[in-house]
């Protein structure tokens, strides 16, 4: 195979090398176009641009293959916990017993977050959406802690990112307890990081706190399918925001934003208002399929279709399984979930998804999970944010240890040419 990709342009040929990853994906490297042959690439969304080389997340969404660091998503839900997860993920190989100790109690020393915080988080009225404070306040960390980390020390970059691992589950669970207008608590040191979340969460004043070990290991599942994604919108927001070298905190601050959209992260609410809609409407799936296909019709069948998945998106098996156990287990019967049953069943019938090969993704099952354990809706992207967090930081800390130069895509212009200047009265 030719290392070399030739471009013809008006009888003139130009060569660029080929990057092969270890995975075999190919790239062309255009370093060198502009300068070359005086023209750039134009790529709406950057469906095919590749903006970095990384050892992250290896995804095939021909095959419907996810794995971390090499390892398949399959068995990390099924065998590591968030944590360890967490660990691999930033650092590039699972811990042993001591390291994972180690990191543990170094998150847990950083689980304080400072009292003025909560001055802040009063200025939002309840209404606010939990995304927006989150963001907010992950942005306000920045003025209790160093707004910038030296990358080139070892300590401060660890120092970074135990602090940012630590605070961020207090700052989830503040964000509901305003809403809901309970006291603003702490964790307990004795529990571990989900199921510390999950007391700071629910925990009422004057109640013994008690969660079932089944809710626990269902919300640690989740958080782990939802770890990295390589690439995505928010994962490249915070490689933007920190190649200008802002600081950890306000790139994955700009990534929360990023999450909160619905055709990102905000998918896993519109799944559920969606269903719920349709339940209300009397459950008619086929109604709302019909609606999806309608060019005219801006419906869109949420939880459906991926950017880079052309087949079932292997999160989205896992979750549908444990979607089943976990309702199953609480003995808890949603009609939603047979509603989002019959929509997959048709839409994997029907030749619209087929040929566009439209399958559910993560966020398709996920929203029933979070309901059934109690997380409201306007909480179910704060939770992905909470799960997304270690992925932010390993493509955060990758990036600026290989020195990445900032990101400044160019565009082909299509405005006006010079005009003349008219002052305001001869308009
Ligand atoms: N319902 C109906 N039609 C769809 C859907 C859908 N959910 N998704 C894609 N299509 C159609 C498009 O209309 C388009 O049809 P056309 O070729 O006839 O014009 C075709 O499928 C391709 O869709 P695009 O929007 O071009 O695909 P793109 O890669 O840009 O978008 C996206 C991917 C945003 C995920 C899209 O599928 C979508 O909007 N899905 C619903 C929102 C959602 O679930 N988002 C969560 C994604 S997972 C995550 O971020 C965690």
């Amino acid at each position: 195979m030719s290392d070399k990709a030739i471009l013809e342009y008006q009888g003139k040929k130009y060569e660029f090398p080929v990057t092969e990853g270890t995975e075999g994906e190919l790239g062309i490297n255009i370093k060198t176009l502009r300068s070359e042959a005086g023209m750039i690439t134009l790529d709406r969304g950057y469906k095919n641009t590749g903006s970095c080389e990384s050892a992250i997340t290896f995804l095939d969404g021909e095959k419907g293959i996810l794995r971390y660091r090499g390892y398949a998503i399959e068995d990390l839900a099924e065998k590591a916990d968030f944590l360890e997860v967490a660990y691999l993920l930033i650092f590039g190989e699972l811990p042993n017993k001591e390291q994972l100790d180690k990191f543990s109690a170094d998150i847990r020393d950083e689980s304080e977050v400072d009292e003025e915080m909560k001055k802040i988080l009063d200025g939002f009225p309840k209404s606010a959406h939990p995304m927006g404070v989150l963001s907010s306040l992950t942005s306000a960390l920045i003025a209790f802690n160093p707004s910038s980390v030296n990358v080139d020390s070892e300590e401060e970059m660890y120092k970074a990112i135990v602090k940012i691992l630590g605070k961020f589950p207090v700052l989830v669970a503040w964000t509901l307890r305003k809403k809901n207008s309970l006291p603003l608590n702490y964790g307990d040191d004795s529990l571990g990081y989900v199921e510390n979340l999950h007391k700071m969460m629910f925990e009422k004043p004057g109640k013994k706190y008690n969660v079932d070990q089944s809710v626990i290991d269902a919300l640690d599942k989740l958080l782990i399918l939802h770890a990295d994604h390589e690439q995505n919108c928010s994962a490249s927001t915070v490689r933007m925001v920190g190649s200008s070298h802002a600081g950890l905190f306000a790139s994955i601050s700009a990534g929360i934003s990023a999450l909160w959209g619905p055709l990102h992260g905000g998918a896993n609410q519109a799944v559920i208002e969606m269903l719920e809609g349709i339940k209300q409407d009397g459950g008619d799936t086929h109604k709302f399929m019909q609606k999806a296909k309608d060019k005219e019709d801006p419906f869109r069948l949420m939880g459906f279709g991926h950017r880079v998945y052309k087949n079932f998106d292997p999160r989205a098996k896992i979750i549908k399984k444990s979607a089943d156990e976990v309702l199953g287990g609480l003995g808890i019967e949603d009609p939603v979930l047979d509603i989002a049953k019959g929509l997959e069943k048709e839409a994997l019938e029907d030749d619209y998804f087929v040929q566009r090969k439209l399958y559910p993704n993560v966020d398709f099952y996920s929203g029933i999970i979070y309901r059934a354990l109690g997380i409201p809706v306007e909480m179910f992207t704060v939770m992905f944010a909470l799960g997304r967090l270690p992925g932010w930081i390993a493509q955060w800390r990758e990036m600026r240890l290989k020195k990445e130069p900032i990101g400044r895509p160019r565009q082909i212009y299509v405005g006006a040419n010079l005009r003349d200047f008219k002052v305001v009265g001869e308009r």
